[in-house]
């Protein structure tokens, strides 16, 4: 298996989390990328959902470079806070139907 991407926590249609995980053998390769951009097209254009989210540790560059590659912007910074089982310091990144427009003209 290459990977997995979920969209979940979906709050009354409008907001969800996205989250994207690649097997070590795939990273660098463009997958995550191609997924994220993706799923992001499939939620705003055959979905009501209206804004996308996610939280990433700060030190995981290169899920900061996918988030920004695909149109997500940082919307804060958490301070050694609760990402699944670790405490870290985490950015939020979100992107809303009105940046992905923008972001796909
Ligand atoms: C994060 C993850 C999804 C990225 O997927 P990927 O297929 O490796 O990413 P891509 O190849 O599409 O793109 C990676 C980009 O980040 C850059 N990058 C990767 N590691 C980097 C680092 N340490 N520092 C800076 N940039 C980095 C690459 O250069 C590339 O950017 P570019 O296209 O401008 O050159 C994957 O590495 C992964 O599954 N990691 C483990 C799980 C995880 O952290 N998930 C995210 C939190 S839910």
């Amino acid at each position: 298996m290459i990977g997995e991407i979920w969209v979940y926590l979906i709050e009354n249609d409008r907001m969800a989390k996205v989250a994207v995980r690649l097997s070590r053998a795939y990273h660098g390769k463009g997958y995550g990328t191609e997924a994220l951009s993706a799923i992001t097209a499939f939620c705003f254009e055959h979905t009501e959902l209206q804004k996308l989210w996610t939280d990433v540790d700060v030190r995981n560059e290169g899920s900061v470079r996918i988030l920004e590659k695909c149109g997500y912007r940082r919307e804060g910074l958490i301070r050694q806070g609760k990402m699944v089982n670790t405490w870290c310091d985490y950015y939020l990144y979100g992107i809303i139907s009105s940046d992905y427009q923008s972001y796909i003209n």
